[in-house]
């Protein structure tokens, strides 16, 4: 179903395709870099997932090699999980602790991820909306990509206008994130910046790489904006670059 009567103007991202994951997580890596080495006082959102893992090791490489320091980076994570401790080891934050933030000189208190844990949900993903402007909005937002299209946690059917807030999980995205918990109990519940919040986002990079991922890059770009798959919004962005490896863009037209 189109998001509106009004036709939103449709832009052309740029793709990138790379011959594997390794090399499209290494150029999202560089862009990065580039971003954060021309402003220094860049706010990036950042994202998790699998397909992120190796960009945090090329972050810390390149930390750890001299090329980049982060120390002015003000950094605010797309989602976090309901009612799971920050020191829970599925949870983003462990998780960009561990991946990230806990390897570079980023100031951890210039460090956000939605308050998954409070108990006025929608106060506290009001003031991840404040907080997100009070730091200027982002400059860089790094995006990746759910099997049914989601971003963030905005599984189909997500408003494109809609903001910061909790929602409930795909049972198929649940399954997807099942291996990042020991106990397999991943919460069925999750706070994400909303479409809407995303796209005000200056710049936004996409990294998809898999299989797996295919259909929905394909969905993504085919030209059709549609709530069916959230991704397809990033259409009504101007600055969107698309990084992906042969096998999620086996379908692409
Ligand atoms: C989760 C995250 C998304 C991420 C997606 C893809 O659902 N909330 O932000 O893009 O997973 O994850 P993976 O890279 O593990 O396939």
């Amino acid at each position: 179903m189109p998001v509106s009567s009004t036709t939103p103007v449709i832009h052309t991202p740029a793709r990138h395709v790379m011959d594997n994951s390794h090399a499209a997580a290494e150029r999202v890596a560089r862009s990065i870099i580039e971003t954060v080495r021309q402003k220094p006082r860049t706010v990036l959102g950042l994202a998790t997932g699998a397909t992120m893992e190796p960009v945090y090791r090329h972050l810390v490489a390149a930390h750890a090699g001299g090329a980049v320091s982060f120390a002015g980076v003000t950094s605010f994570n797309l989602d976090e999980y309901a009612n799971l401790a920050p020191t829970h080891p599925g949870s983003y934050r462990s998780t960009m602790n561990r991946l990230f933030f806990d390897h570079v000189d980023i100031d951890p208190g210039k460090t956000f991820l939605p308050d998954g844990q409070s108990r006025d949900r929608r106060a506290a993903a009001q003031a991840y909306e404040a907080a997100i402007v009070a730091a200027g909005g982002i400059d860089l937002q790094l995006l990746g990509l759910g099997g049914n299209g989601h971003i963030g946690f905005n599984e189909p059917g997500s408003a494109f206008s809609s903001r910061t807030r909790q929602v409930a999980l795909h049972i198929s995205t649940i399954e997807a994130n099942r291996g990042f918990f020991a106990d397999g109990a991943v919460p069925a519940e999750a706070i994400t910046m909303g479409i809407g919040t995303i796209l005000e986002a200056r710049r936004i990079l996409v990294l998809a790489t898999g299989s797996r991922k295919a259909a929905a890059v394909r969905s993504a770009l085919c030209g059709t904006i549609t709530e069916n798959c959230p991704a397809s919004a990033l259409l009504a962005h101007p600055s969107v670059t698309w990084i992906v490896d042969r096998d999620a863009a086996s379908l692409m037209t």
